[in-house]
C-alpha cells in the first residue's frame, strides 16, 4: 500500500464544533496509529497573525475585498508551509476552516464568489470537506458571550445560505452538528475512515 496523505478540512458556522470535532478527530486517528495533524485557518504564519490581531479580534469589520485577500494570502502561506509538507510526509492533515470559509464569509458580504474562487486558486482542494450543520439560532445561542463580529444572526443566516449551496452542489459533505458531541465525533471519524481506506486503495 502506497503512503499518501490525505486532506481534510472541517467547515461550519460559527461554534458549530469546528474546532471540537477537529480536534477529536485527529485525537481519534492517532490512536488508531495514523499519522494525523491538526491545522488552523488563520494559520500560524505571520499574514495569519495580523488576520487575527486587526480583524477577528476587532469589532469592526474591514472592506470584505481586504478581508478576502488577506484570507487568500494567508492560505497560500498555510498550504506551502504546513499542508504541502504534511501531505508529502503522508500524514492526515485536518484544517479547521479552508477555503470554504472565505467562499461563506466573504461571499455572504457580497463578493463575487468567482472572484474569491479566483484569489484561491492556490488553495487546492481537499480529499475531503465537511461541513459541520448546525441551525443559525443554535450558532447564535451557542456564541452568547463571545466577541467576535461575525456572530449576529444575519451574519450566520447568510452565511449558511451560501454553505447550503456548497452542500448542494457536492463541494461540502453535511453532518448534522445539532446533536451531542459523541454522536457528532462518531460519524465525523466514521466518514474519514471510509474515506481513507478509499483514498489508499486506489
Ligand atoms: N454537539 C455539540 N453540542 C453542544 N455544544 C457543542 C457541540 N459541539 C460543540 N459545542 C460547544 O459549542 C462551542 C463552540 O464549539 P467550537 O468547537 O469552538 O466551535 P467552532 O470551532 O466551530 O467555533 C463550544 O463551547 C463547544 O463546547
Ligand atoms: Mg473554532
Amino acid at each position: 500500500m502506497k503512503e499518501r496523505g490525505l486532506f481534510i478540512c472541517v467547515e461550519g458556522l460559527d461554534a458549530s464544533g469546528k474546532t471540537t470535532h477537529a480536534h477529536r478527530l485527529v485525537r481519534s486517528l492517532q490512536k488508531r496509529g495514523l499519522d494525523a495533524i491538526y491545522t488552523t485557518e488563520p494559520s500560524g504564519a505571520e499574514i495569519g497573525g495580523f488576520i487575527r490581531k486587526h480583524i477577528l479580534e476587532r469589532r469592526r469589520r474591514v472592506p470584505s475585498v481586504v478581508e478576502a485577500l488577506l484570507f487568500a494570502v494567508d492560505r497560500v502561506d498555510h498550504v506551502r508551509k504546513k499542508i504541502k509538507p504534511a501531505l508529502k510526509g503522508g500524514k492526515i492533515v485536518v484544517s479547521d476552516r479552508y477555503v470554504y470559509s472565505s467562499l461563506a464569509y466573504q461571499g455572504a458580504a457580497g463578493l463575487d464568489m468567482k472572484w474569491i474562487e479566483k484569489i484561491n486558486k492556490l488553495a487546492f482542494p481537499p480529499n475531503l470537506s465537511i461541513y459541520i450543520d448546525i441551525p443559525p439560532e443554535v450558532a447564535v445561542r451557542r456564541l452568547r458571550g463571545r466577541r467576535s463580529v461575525m456572530e449576529q444572526l444575519k451574519i450566520q443566516l447568510n452565511v449558511q445560505g451560501i454553505y447550503a449551496i456548497l452542500v448542494k452542489n457536492g463541494s461540502l459533505l453535511p453532518v448534522d452538528g445539532n446533536r451531542p458531541r459523541n454522536e457528532v465525533a462518531k460519524d465525523v471519524l466514521t466518514i474519514v475512515l471510509d474515506s481513507l481506506e478509499n483514498h489508499r486503495k486506489h
